[in-house]
């Protein structure tokens, strides 16, 4: 099977109802999306399909055939995953860090949907992310920050 996964062709032998997030984890070595509920309640194994959140953890490998999938790894220059990453930097965002990266690509749909959102629109839009150790009022500060940056470009 092939999958596109940041702008690159995977391929790889697995279960076709292997979960995506055992595929980026287990086979393809992209360990920055994290496991955590397991059941798509707690948003930590958040990535993007076809620009979309979706928890990694709850799609099997054939829904996600023929999609482009982002994840945190991916890595462009000037892109808004680039400035969602240096304001969660900026901000001092993580606690212990696990649920972030999943924030922060929640963050990433949820501004590609919506790039100028208001502080209700940003909480209800980050709302299905869990974070245990409370870092909400930071994560909405660094996604605040990089909607006052791209004001003023
Ligand atoms: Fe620890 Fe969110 S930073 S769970």
């Amino acid at each position: 099977m092939t999958l596109n996964i940041n702008n690159q062709d995977h391929t790889f032998e697995a279960d076709a109802n292997m979960p995506l997030l055992w595929v980026l984890r287990d086979l393809l070595e992209m360990t920055g999306t994290k496991y955590a509920c397991g059941i798509g309640q707690c948003g930590a194994c958040t990535v993007l399909v076809d620009g979309k959140a979706a928890r990694s953890c709850s799609i099997p490998i054939t829904s996600a055939l023929g999609k482009k999938i982002t994840t945190i790894e991916h890595s462009e220059p000037n892109s808004l995953l680039r400035s969602l990453k240096d304001a969660w930097v900026e901000n001092d965002t993580p606690q212990c860090g696990y649920c972030q990266s999943g924030q922060i690509m929640n963050a990433l749909a949820l501004l590609k949907q919506n790039p100028n959102p208001t502080e209700e629109e940003i909480e209800l839009g980050m709302r299905g992310n869990i974070c245990r150790c409370g870092t909400y009022p930071r994560i909405k500060k660094s996604i605040q920050l990089v909607i006052q940056k791209n004001k003023k470009l």
